[in-house]
């Protein structure tokens, strides 16, 4: 059986991260981090726009305190304010961590780190690295896994969390390359796997985003936090849906209807195209719902509005926002210099997820934490975003609570023993499974039941959401869940079997969009992200507070658990 003091699943940023403080902090532990892709392919390489701090380079009126503000403000009050007040403390100090590990972050004239504007935020905050930061950072992080000695097991697919007795014990994972499994225990086990976009048709996420450390927490028995609050980009480009960063507005771009209107005054006039992300995507859905979404032809009635920053002129926008431009050239032939570029609304991230304390230690219930078991990143939900993030709030996240729970961990494992595992055990059920996978006789391919599954998700809990709507798309999830059941392999090989890791990613799929549904049906109120047709204002009184939800095949069970209250009092939300 393979042993590590600590194993990290995830090779992002919350996960490399961790990996670099426990490492630093005690270079006699045994530290691996197991991806299923190369680290540097992680979602986090995509991040574009940047991570807020307060480093008052070009703002000096901007304090901790109003970034905290401004956090909660845009959670619509449901983030825990002690964790806000650690993200937002702790901003300017994990920035220069990074800056000395030898991230290259765009500068101003004089030398010092640059900052733009982000939505949300009262204040110019948010450092970068053109629209390419979290490519120069989640580098950086990968070469101080190797300078620091960290395991690095890539293309690896973590299929089970071993719990015992509420705690904590390995996990089984098998090889892409030729399906070998392999049990792995450890005295502290970490997941750091990022989110779940591809529960949707349309998302600014990779495909390796199906949202596994989910579904393998909820299959162990253990509670998901706040999973109805699912975050839409305003600006994905239409119809592919990859990322156009808020980095574009941050720069001045305008978001434009049919009429040749900057729609924004109407829905958020003192912020525009910079208000948080929750208000401009529903402004979008509502502009075209109204017919007012344009065609390709340029024609009134289409699925989407436009981003234009022709008046930036070429100079700012190839030096400022080059990756989006290069987006929109290559994948639907727009030259944003001279053409709008097409957007709508695209599924961008999780707010929910996997529940745990300030120090990334995992909860069992809202007063019981599981022993040798940490989150961190977006997979977690600590909850510093609440209902809604802001945008440059999540790589700082994953930065600051991946080494918040990277120090936590090295503290934890200093004379713990390892845990008992039955790995005969747990590589025959293993190895069962993965057989049982290969020899279904079913009628589906994979791919039939993944886009009935994300088109089912799209259509019943989207942006807009209703009861009815909502009863409907449970309805339909079950019956795609059935006829999951008979799906087949193409592939009876072991060899790159990438139908088997496809088909156990169908599981953590369907897994994860249940969950989803039952959180969104039972909160009854609209809030951040959360926006119902039939309940449509934030009610305080009864949904002030979290959203545990249990799954068991027999359905899912929602709790709920009280929101932390420090500084700042529940307020109307307007911009
Ligand atoms: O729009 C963006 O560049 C995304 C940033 C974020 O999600 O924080």
């Amino acid at each position: 059986m393979i042993e590590h003091d600590v194993i990290i699943v995830g090779g992002g940023l919350a996960g490399t991260r961790a990996a670099v403080e426990i490492a630093k902090t005690d270079p006699r532990l045994s530290v691996a981090v197991i991806a299923k892709t190369h680290p540097i392919r992680s979602h986090s390489v995509a991040a574009q726009g940047g991570m807020a701090a307060t480093l008052k380079n070009v703002d000096e009126a901007d304090t901790w305190e109003a970034h905290a503000f401004d956090t909660v403000k845009g959670s619509d009050y449901l983030a825990d304010q002690d964790a806000v007040e650690i993200l937002t403390r702790e901003a300017p100090d994990v920035v220069i961590d990074l800056e000395h590990m030898g991230v290259l972050f765009s500068r101003l004239p004089d030398g010092r780190i640059a900052q733009r504007a982000f939505g949300g935020h009262s204040h110019k905050r948010t450092c970068y690295a053109a629209d390419k930061t979290g490519h120069a950072i989640l580098h950086e992080l990968v070469s101080n896994l190797r300078r620091y000695g960290v395991q690095i097991y890539d293309e690896w697919y973590v299929m089970r969390l071993i719990l015992e007795e509420g705690q904590a014990k390995g996990l089984v994972m098998f090889r892409i390359r030729d399906a070998q499994i392999e049990v792995v225990r450890a005295k502290a086990v970490m997941f750091a796997t990022g989110g779940y976009g591809r529960v949707y048709n349309t998302t600014s996420n990779d495909y390796a985003s199906t949202g596994d450390g989910l579904a393998m927490t909820a299959a162990a028995g253990l509670p998901l936090e706040d999973m109805e609050f699912v975050q839409f980009h305003p600006t994905g480009l239409y119809p592919v849906g990859v990322l156009i960063s808020e980095a574009v507005r941050g720069e001045g771009a305008y978001l434009m209807n049919s009429e040749g209107d900057r729609f924004m005054a109407t829905y958020a006039p003192s912020r525009m195209e910079l208000a948080p992300r929750d208000i401009t995507s529903r402004a979008i859905v509502k502009e075209i719902r109204a017919g007012r979404g344009i065609h390709p032809d340029g024609s009134a009635g289409g699925a989407f509005v436009h981003l234009d920053v022709r008046h930036l002129g070429q100079e700012q926008i190839m030096s400022r926002i080059p990756f989006c431009w290069e987006e929109a050239h290559r994948l639907v032939g727009i030259d944003a210099v001279h053409q709008p570029i097409p957007v709508r609304p695209t599924v961008h991230y999780s707010m929910g997820g996997i529940p745990t304390n300030i120090n990334g230690q995992v909860r069992s219930s809202p007063d019981g934490l599981v022993e040798g078991f940490f989150a961190a990143g977006e997979t977690a939900c600590v909850s510093v975003h609440g209902a809604n993030r802001l945008g440059s709030n999540s790589l700082l996240e994953c930065v600051v609570y991946g080494r918040r729970t990277g120090a936590t961990i090295a503290q934890y494992v200093q004379d713990r023993k390892f845990p008992h595992v039955d790995e005969p055990r747990y590589i025959t059920e293993a190895q069962q499974k993965v057989q049982a996978l290969l020899d279904k006789p079913g009628q589906y391919r994979i791919d039939q039941i993944r886009q009935a599954f994300q088109d089912c998700m799209t259509e019943y809990c989207g942006v807009f959401r209703s009861e009815s709507l909502m009863q409907e798309g449970l309805e339909k999830l079950k019956a795609i869940r059935q006829q999951a059941e008979s799906i087949y392999l193409d592939d009876k090989g072991i060899l790159w079997n990438t139908e088997l890791t496809e088909a156990l990613e169908l599981q953590s799929l369907l897994l994860v969009g249940e969950v989803i549904l039952a959180s969104a049906l039972n909160r009854r109120e609209s809030r951040g992200a959360h926006s119902r047709e039939d309940y449509v204002d934030r009610d305080d009184p009864n949904f002030l507070k979290h959203t545990l939800a249990y799954y068991s095949p027999a359905g899912v069970e929602i709790r709920y658990m009280p929101v932390t209250m420090t500084r700042f009092e529940p307020q109307e939300r307007k911009y």
